[in-house]
């Protein structure tokens, strides 16, 4: 928790994700489909800054920071991707941005985006909220990675150990109507409901296999 490594272009998810508002999807594309929420590729940013290229907000600028070190970074997108800006074309000469990277779980650990980020993403809102009442989030990503639309520049938000992920199976409750799991769960659901009367038949993660070792670990 609180892992906050420099990145070689000054990228801010305050500035893109708060003022600009562009959806966490947008460019991390993947997180519905699969494992691995992925780091957009420069095409993703040039769709934008091929004609964004320079900053000129006047509404939002950091403590520290001017015009002129936000043109910079803006300039390392045209040095990675080849851009000439004033001929407007490319020159074929790129060179891959290395960004470090900050949340990484073991070999041994099977964590899939899209399992929280489809199939889970009511539950985990709903759950979220109900436990922090006056820190509601409005978007999945942020149970677990914090208010990103509020970092300028991205730090861990929980400490990511396996205590963490079964506390939230634990108290989670789980969308049976999803459906994904309306459709899983048909026979079963009746059957786990007496089961696990705990909570007036409340069916938490844990309930579906949530905490055994097997689904998380290889
Ligand atoms: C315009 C593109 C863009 C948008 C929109 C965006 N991100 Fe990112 N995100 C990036 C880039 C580039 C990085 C890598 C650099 C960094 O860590 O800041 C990144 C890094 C991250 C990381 C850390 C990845 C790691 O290395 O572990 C998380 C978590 C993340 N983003 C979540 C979000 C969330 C949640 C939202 C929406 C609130 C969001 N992002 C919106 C481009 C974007
Ligand atoms: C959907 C459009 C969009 C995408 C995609 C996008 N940007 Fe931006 N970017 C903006 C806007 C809008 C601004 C603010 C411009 C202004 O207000 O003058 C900005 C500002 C910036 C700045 C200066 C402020 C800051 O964050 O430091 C940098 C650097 C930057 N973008 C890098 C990137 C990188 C790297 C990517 C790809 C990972 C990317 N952008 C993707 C729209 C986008
Ligand atoms: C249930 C918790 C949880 C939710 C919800 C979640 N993430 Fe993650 N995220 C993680 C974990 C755990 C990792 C580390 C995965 C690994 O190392 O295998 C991670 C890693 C990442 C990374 C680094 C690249 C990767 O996939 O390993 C990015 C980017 C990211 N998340 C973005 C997002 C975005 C965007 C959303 C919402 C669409 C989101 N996450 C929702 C827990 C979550
Ligand atoms: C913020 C709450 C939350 C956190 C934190 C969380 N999960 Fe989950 N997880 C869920 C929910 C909700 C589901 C059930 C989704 C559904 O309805 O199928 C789930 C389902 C799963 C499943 C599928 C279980 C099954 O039997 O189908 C696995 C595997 C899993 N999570 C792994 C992890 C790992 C690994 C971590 C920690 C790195 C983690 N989760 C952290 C909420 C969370
Ligand atoms: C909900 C997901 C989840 C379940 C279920 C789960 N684990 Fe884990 N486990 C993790 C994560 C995530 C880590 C890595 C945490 C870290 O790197 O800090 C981990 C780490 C470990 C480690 C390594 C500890 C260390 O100090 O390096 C062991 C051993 C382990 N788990 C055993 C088990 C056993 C045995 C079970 C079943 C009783 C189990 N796990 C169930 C998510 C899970």
């Amino acid at each position: 928790k609180g892992y906050k490594p420099e990145q070689p272009i000054y990228f801010s998810h305050k500035i893109h994700a708060g003022e600009q508002k562009i959806d966490c999807q947008l460019c991390h594309s993947s997180a519905k489909y699969g494992k691995v929420s992925e780091i957009p590729s420069m095409n993703v940013c040039m769709n934008c800054h091929r004609t964004i290229s320079e900053y000129n907000a006047e509404h939002y600028m950091e403590p520290g920071k001017d015009k002129a070190f936000y043109d910079g970074e803006i300039q390392k997108i045209y040095a990675a991707t080849g851009w000439d800006s004033q001929k407007q074309q490319y020159t074929g000469k790129t060179q891959p941005v290395e960004w470090t990277r900050i949340h990484n779980m073991p070999d041994f650990v099977y964590f899939n985006h899209a399992q929280h980020v489809v199939a889970g993403e009511q539950a985990i809102i709903n759950s979220f909220n109900k436990k922090n009442p006056n820190n509601k989030i409005d978007v999945v990503c942020k149970a677990c990675h914090g208010k990103i639309d509020t970092m300028n520049v991205v730090q861990m938000a929980n400490d990511f150990t396996m205590g963490w992920c079964i506390e939230c199976h634990r108290t989670t409750e789980v969308d049976m109507n999803n459906g994904y799991n309306k459709e899983y769960f048909k026979n079963l659901h009746e059957k786990l409901k007496k089961q696990y009367p705990k909570d007036g038949g409340k069916i938490t993660v844990d309930a579906i296999g949530g905490i055994e070792c097997g689904k998380c670990h290889y």
